[in-house]
Formats: C-alpha cells, sequence, structure tokens
C-alpha cells in the first residue's frame, strides 16, 4: 500500500481526486494539504496538513518526516488569475515542483504526479487534433509556466532518474467545487446559472471550441496513468488527453435540451484571448497507446449528469461572499 500525500488539495481536481485516492488506499494513507488552515467537510475523512507551497523548508520537513510514495502536485494559479498576478503566478506555478521534483532526487519521493494543461500550446499550434509533439509557443503567463514545468520535469526524468508523470488537461468540468480563475470556467459556471436563474452570459465567444474532459474522465486518467508500468511511458514532458470538444453555443443546445427555457448571451472578456491562443481539440493518441488512455464520457452524458448534481446554492453561497 502506498503512502500518498496530494498538495493543493481544496482545489477543483484535488478536492475529488483524494476522495478517489483514499478509496483505494486507506484514508489515513492519503494526507491532503493545502494553504487553508482547515480543509473543507468534503476532506475531513483523513489526515491534512496545512502547507504553502512555496515555503519550501515547511514542505520540505513535512514530506521527509512522514515519507511519501507519491505526491500529487495540484497547487497552481490558473490562466485566467495568472494573468493579472503574473510574478505571484511564476512563483506559485514554478517553486513547487521544485522543491518537489528536488526531494524526489534525493530519494524522499518514490513518484510525482504533476499537471500539464492544454495551455502549453499558443497561437502557432495547429489548433485541430493538436498533436503531442507539435509547435508550442503559448503566450500566457501560465501557458509558460506549464511550459517550463514540462521541461523541467522531463530533465529531471533523464538526468536524475526521477519518476514525474504529467498530463496536459483540457478544461475540467465537475460539481464538486466551483472552479477558480480558469478560462475553461464557462463550462462549470453555465450549470449554476442554468439552475439557478435559467439564464448565463458567457465571457467566451459562441463558436469558441475548446477541449474539455469531465472530472471522472480527470480523475480516472490520473489514477491510471499513476498505476502504469514506468517502462510503458515515453513521454515525461506531459501526454495530451482528450476527452471532448465543444462552443459555448453546443453546451448550450444540450442544456436547453433538459431546460428549454434556458437563455446564454455572449460578452467576451479579456479570456476570450487567451480561449483563441488555445486547440480547439487534442490527438492524444501517445497516452492511448502507451497506457491505455480512452475517455468515457461525451457531452450529453456529462451534460446530464451535471444537471443533476450541481448544487445551485453554492452560486448565491459564493456571490453572497464577494
Ligand atoms: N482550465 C485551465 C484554465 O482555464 C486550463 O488548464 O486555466
Amino acid at each position: 500500500m502506498s503512502k500518498v500525500l496530494v498538495i493543493g488539495a481544496c482545489g477543483q481536481i484535488g478536492s475529488e481526486l483524494v476522495l478517489a485516492l483514499r478509496e483505494r488506499h486507506g484514508n489515513e494513507q492519503v494526507w491532503a494539504s493545502d494553504i487553508r488552515e482547515n480543509p473543507g467537510e468534503q476532506l475531513q475523512n483523513g489526515p491534512y496538513k496545512a502547507l504553502d507551497v512555496m515555503d519550501r523548508p515547511a514542505v520540505e520537513s513535512f514530506i521527509r518526516e512522514e515519507g511519501f510514495d507519491h505526491v500529487y502536485l495540484l497547487a497552481a494559479l490558473l490562466s485566467a488569475t495568472a494573468e493579472k498576478h503574473p510574478e505571484l503566478a511564476w512563483k506559485l506555478n514554478m517553486e513547487g515542483l521544485f522543491t518537489i521534483l528536488d526531494l524526489a532526487r534525493e530519494g524522499a519521493i518514490k513518484r510525482i504526479f504533476w499537471p500539464s494543461s492544454i495551455a502549453v500550446f499558443g497561437p502557432s499550434t495547429p489548433s485541430d487534433n493538436t498533436p503531442q509533439e507539435t509547435i508550442m509557443e503559448p503566450n500566457t503567463v501560465y501557458g509558460i509556466s506549464k511550459l517550463a514545468g514540462e521541461r523541467w520535469c522531463s530533465y529531471y526524468h533523464e538526468k536524475h532518474g526521477v519518476d514525474v508523470r504529467s498530463v496536459r488537461y483540457p478544461g475540467l468540468i465537475s460539481h464538486g467545487s466551483l472552479p477558480g480563475g480558469g478560462t475553461t470556467d464557462y463550462a462549470v459556471d453555465i450549470f449554476y446559472h442554468a439552475k439557478a436563474k435559467g439564464n448565463y452570459s458567457c465571457f467566451l465567444s459562441e463558436k469558441t471550441a475548446l477541449p474539455m474532459m469531465y472530472m471522472d474522465d480527470a480523475i480516472r486518467a490520473t489514477l491510471e496513468l499513476m498505476d502504469a508500468d514506468a517502462d510503458k511511458l515515453k513521454v515525461r514532458s506531459s501526454y495530451n488527453l482528450s476527452g471532448l470538444s465543444f462552443t459555448p453555443e453546443e453546451i448550450a443546445r444540450e442544456i436547453k435540451k433538459h431546460l428549454p427555457d434556458f437563455q446564454i448571451t455572449y460578452v467576451p472578456d479579456f479570456r476570450q484571448k487567451i480561449a483563441d491562443s488555445w486547440p480547439a481539440s487534442i490527438d492524444d493518441s501517445a497516452a492511448r497507446e502507451e497506457w491505455g488512455w480512452n475517455a468515457h464520457f461525451d457531452l450529453p452524458e456529462m451534460v446530464r449528469e451535471m444537471l443533476q448534481f450541481v448544487d445551485e446554492k453554492k452560486l448565491f453561497a459564493s456571490e453572497n461572499k464577494g
């Protein structure tokens, strides 16, 4: 049985990944960690450590004391927030990664998961069916940090034998927690507004196609990659990962099948430029061939589940907060 640490556990991915890992390894084996003093209710079924990932000595001494087989490093500033706070984004997205890579090089961690993103691609990348290896000239702070991180992962694997594994997540759609600071967040927001108010003002234009994935698939991809035999994995930067691809207009049409009165309007803001720089769809044949990846959820199924499980009261709670 492995002892596991998830850093950034209170975020959109972490809050669901921790629960999936606790089911597999046992609650006490899986530590959740985040900058917050206390985790939410959801993560209270196992151990928790408040940690600032930028506090290298604190992270190092905790990991050395406890000893972890697997570390999932999820703490990051996403694309939209990173454009507003470039220096903090670079610091947060890179420093934690070096700390964890160095600990693995010294043998204190056996295996690392670190997420990359479709944001590593840029305006000069072929936009449809974007290949695993292609032109990568990201023009966002987030994308630059993820591309640099990918290169460092690959470097630590080649030079120091560090077992680090990564996927380029598409936009992730989930009902467990509200998203924070991403360009693809509209595809989550839309469900809360559809259920709570019957209308949504979308910050991207109707024809903006982006790669997306339902969280169940994303968690399964993460666990399957971490389970894969090391000698099968040829990509140590990050794997392309494909689930769905749709536009705001297409998801709205699918929602209308369940809520016929739902209305959407389009008021693109600064996030439109970020979305325009990213691919419309992704070729993930390397992940399929090397570790058997295959997405399960299509658009109708994802929409059906989201409308069933989204708790629109969370929207009002977050609006009242600020
Ligand atoms: N969902 C992320 C974002 O929009 C992309 O990785 O920033």
